[in-house]
């Protein structure tokens, strides 16, 4: 039995030596260890041997199954640490290959860019961007503005009442109010206001109830309109190109005086005449003139002593004149297929 044993121990150290994988590992154990394998069925046949056989047969078959056992151990660890190691090596990932699903990237809103583009300019020429509330008071939406309780004026723009004195400023002008009140008489005071405005309009493909209005304040000693015509046409020239020519119109606002409305050569056409300028090669970007003496006093600024000049433009417009977009209601409409354009502008 001795013999068997020992006889059983070799070949199971020599079939493991040989074993290459965990599978075949598995296999030998079963094979040698299992309930149905040769060392059991050894044991099983002790119970005829004698009482002085036993313990010593029984010692020798726990060291051959302990020996069995070890080695088994051993090598499994080992041909598992090799098994891993192939694994990690087939699953390596390269962290340098582009991604297979492209994360899609957003764009800048046509009116964010039109804004920016305008900011740049004006910032260039050393002017600063200031901000107004959207809820505004009644007092600096129109009585600032030159448009006292009942004036007429009030009607072009027809006003969301939030309370009796709290609306939704129905245009970026109140901002040259706030501006001149914060800064209590210094000069030069040079600002452009981007921002949201409000109007109880019928929405159309020209008309929405809620648009966005860049507001130009310059105020010191000396200002003229002849600074106004030089700042509008440097701005058009960089906002629609070089050849760029501008108009002026006499017009009327409460808060200038005098008032002009600023037309700028088609830049569809070139001023030929086409269908965007309507055939008259001129196409209206903004308001402007020179700051009402009311407005300045109001703030705190002696018109005898300081003048200034105002604009105030429609940034869908020029969006839309820009772009070749037909209809204001694109701007909120969110159609993908209208933004995706503007990625490759
Ligand atoms: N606030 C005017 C509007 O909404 C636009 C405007 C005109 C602004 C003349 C100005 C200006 O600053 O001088 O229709």
């Amino acid at each position: 039995m001795r013999d068997r044993l020992e006889a059983l121990k070799v070949e199971a150290l020599r079939e493991l030596e040989a074993a290459g994988n965990s599978q075949e590992l598995l296999d030998l154990r079963v094979k040698y260890l299992g309930k149905k394998g040769p060392l059991t069925e050894i044991l099983r046949g002790m119970g005829a041997l004698s009482a002085e056989e036993r313990p010593i047969i029984g010692q020798v078959a726990n060291d051959v199954r302990q020996a069995i056992e070890q080695v088994l151990d051993a090598k499994q660890e080992e041909v598992q640490k090799q098994e891993t190691a192939e694994k990690l090596k087939g699953e390596t990932i390269d962290v340098s290959l582009p991604g297979r699903q492209s994360v899609p990237a957003g764009t800048e809103h046509p009116l964010s860019r039109v804004i920016r583009e305008i900011e740049d300019i004006f910032t260039g020429m050393g002017y600063t961007v200031e901000e107004g509330p959207e809820v505004e008071t009644d007092y600096y939406n129109f009585e600032a503005m030159n448009m006292p309780k009942n004036h007429s004026a009030r009607d072009m723009q027809d006003t969301f009442y939030v309370t009796e004195e709290l609306l939704m400023r129905t245009h970026t002008s109140p901002v040259q109010a706030r501006t001149l009140k914060r800064l209590e008489g210094h000069v030069p005071v040079k600002i452009i206001c981007p921002g949201k405005v409000y109007r109880r309009d019928e929405d159309d493909a020209t008309h929405s109830h809620q648009f966005t209005q860049i507001e130009g304040l310059v105020v010191d000693k000396g200002i003229r309109m002849s600074d106004l015509k030089g700042t509008l046409l440097q701005f058009a020239k960089e906002m629609f190109g070089p050849n760029t020519r501008i108009r002026i119109r006499p017009s009327f606002f409460p808060f200038t005086e005098p008032s002009a409305e600023v037309d700028v050569s088609c830049m569809m056409c070139g001023g030929v005449g086409c269908r965007t300028c309507k055939g008259s090669g001129w196409i209206e970007i903004l308001g402007s003139g020179m700051v009402h003496p009311n407005v300045l006093r109001m703030q705190g600024y002696d018109p005898e002593v300081y003048s200034g000049f105002a604009f105030g433009m429609g940034v869908e417009r020029i969006a839309m004149l820009k772009y070749g977009i037909d209809d204001i209601r694109h701007f909120y409409t969110n159609d993908m297929r209208l933004l995706k354009q503007f990625s490759k502008l």
